[in-house]
């Protein structure tokens, strides 16, 4: 039989795999800007893990709002933060200073980095006691 703890915990498993790709896909991208390829590539590269961070940002913030977490307004606002960041990217990306690039994406993987290992696993932890 199916519980709210079985979907907490199908929940939890699913966000995790989420920010593992969330991970995969900027490192990604970092990795084609440091080996300057092609804007174009660098462009479909983008497109992709915006598209993936839009996505995963509201299932996310959908089960916060299931579950009345206690942060979600904070939590949501860095989601927004990060998709300001991309736009920033986005704009670098059209420019000719492949170090604003850079250092645009490296503050975006430290963002993401960082808003995984706190306020992501404060949300793994209050899913965890909610099983
Ligand atoms: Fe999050």
């Amino acid at each position: 039989m199916s519980t709210i703890s079985d979907f907490n915990t199908a929940a939890q498993a699913g966000i995790d795999r989420e920010h593992e790709v969330q991970l995969s896909l900027l490192r990604t991208l970092c990795q084609a800007i440091r080996e300057q390829r092609s804007t174009s590539e660098v462009a479909q590269l983008l497109g992709h893990f915006s598209d993936y961070c839009e996505a995963h940002f509201v299932s996310e913030e959908l089960i916060m709002r299931q579950h009345s977490f206690e942060e979600y307004e904070d939590h949501a606002d860095d989601h927004c933060h990060m998709m300001g960041l991309l736009k920033v990217i986005a704009t670098d990306c059209e420019g000719a200073d492949s170090s604003k690039l850079k250092a645009s994406t490296d503050e975006a993987l430290a963002f993401i980095e960082n808003h995984i290992s706190t306020r992501d696993k404060r949300f793994a932890d209050f899913l965890h006691r909610a099983e």
